[in-house]
């Protein structure tokens, strides 16, 4: 038997349509846009606002539009992965309330938990399963509801973060396009420097917790920043190496976007020119799981059959790692 790749076969996203701003922010904390701009490279996030109003509500809307742009059967779908940090509930999983919604019977779902790794991680469950021969259509979803884990007090980290979801096809094929290379790391030494304390089993939710604000984002600023940089541009070195890249044959590269001080350094070790990087933290923010997907749903017109794509992704945990994918079809033909 031939050896199958698992490709890439549609995308889609979803964002809310509220858009905080800079200035509103500023009206929230002691901070400016100036500062915001310079940095972190934000201008404005998107917020999903309402009650009752869950990550599965983005997760929905992005598995319909992309169900619908494939021409693709709900009866079809063989699995739902879900990346995110921010589930509906803790159970049942976010990928059930989504499957469900768009009536997606024979499918297995869950969801998996890797902070903003959660799409290039996701990937690779989905290339191992596509690789069994078993499943072939899968969907991956990624994307945070960051705004109901960010504290709207805390000037260093609401700035950062948006709301946002992506959703892909996979499937498999024996041409040489979709996943090529990995390559994913772990370091527990993230565990301080960025860590969402309470609501888990350790500090279940309690008065103290929520009267400590243990509920939100709480990072180490320059900590992380530092092994974001490192970590990502080293990763993305290896990968472009091992599969004799260069700054040349590259097409795109999609970093992860939490920092533009953080996407700067990467581009300047990659070598590669502006022209080939995606780029949309102005707009969206730090959207954790759903920034890579995000991008490559924006940029989906100007892809090609075989385009060479890096992704490269660093978050809690400390988790990173990079795809190097060959695209699988002509984004304006879908
Ligand atoms: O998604 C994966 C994980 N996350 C990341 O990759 C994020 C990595 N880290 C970063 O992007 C940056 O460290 C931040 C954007 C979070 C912070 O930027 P920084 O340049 O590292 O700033 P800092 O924390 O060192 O703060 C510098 C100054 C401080 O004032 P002092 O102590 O020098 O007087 C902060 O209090 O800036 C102050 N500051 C602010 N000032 C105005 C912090 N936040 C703000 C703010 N507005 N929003």
């Amino acid at each position: 038997m031939k050896q199958l790749n698992a490709v890439i076969t549609g995308i889609a996203a979803s964002v809310p349509d509220y858009i905080l701003t800079n200035e509103e922010i500023s009206t929230m904390v002691d901070t400016t846009d100036e500062w915001i701009m310079t940095r972190v490279g934000i201008k404005e996030r998107r917020i999903l606002k309402g009650e009752k109003q869950g990550i599965s509500v983005l997760g929905t809307k992005a598995v319909k539009e992309l169900l619908a742009k494939t021409h693709t059967g709900t009866e079809e779908i063989d699995v739902l992965v879900f990346a995110t940090s921010t589930p509906d509930h803790f159970f049942p999983s976010s990928a059930s309330i989504a499957a469900e919604n768009n009536g997606i019977k024979n499918a297995f779902c869950f969801d998996m938990e890797v902070a903003c790794s959660g799409f290039v991680y996701g990937l690779e469950i989905c290339n191992g399963l596509i690789k069994t021969g078993k499943y072939k259509k899968i969907i991956l979803v990624a994307g945070d509801k960051m705004s109901s884990i960010t504290n709207y007090k805390d000037r260093t980290t609401c700035p950062l973060f948006g709301d946002a979801a992506g959703a892909v096809l996979i499937e498999p094929t024996e041409e040489n396009i979709g996943i090529i290379d990995t390559e994913l790391h772990t370091d527990g030494v993230g565990y301080k420097p960025l860590l969402m304390k309470a609501g888990g089993s350790k500090y279940p939710s309690s008065h103290e917790t929520v009267d400590n604000a243990e509920h939100t984002v709480h990072q180490d600023g320059k900590v992380v920043f530092k092994y974001a940089v490192s970590r990502m541009t080293e990763v993305t070195e290896n990968i472009m190496k091992r599969n004799n890249l260069t700054a040349n044959n590259v097409d795109w590269l999609v970093p992860h976007q939490a920092n533009m001080r953080i996407i700067d350094a990467i581009i300047d070790r990659s070598g590669l020119p502006r022209e080939k990087v995606m780029i949309n933290i102005e707009r969206y923010g730090n959207t954790s799981a759903g920034t890579i997907p995000l991008c490559l749903w924006e940029w989906e017109s100007r892809l090609r059959k075989g385009d060479n794509i890096i992704l490269t992704a660093f978050g809690a945990g400390f988790s990173w790692g990079s795809v190097y994918l060959k695209w699988g079809y002509d984004g304006d033909k879908i």
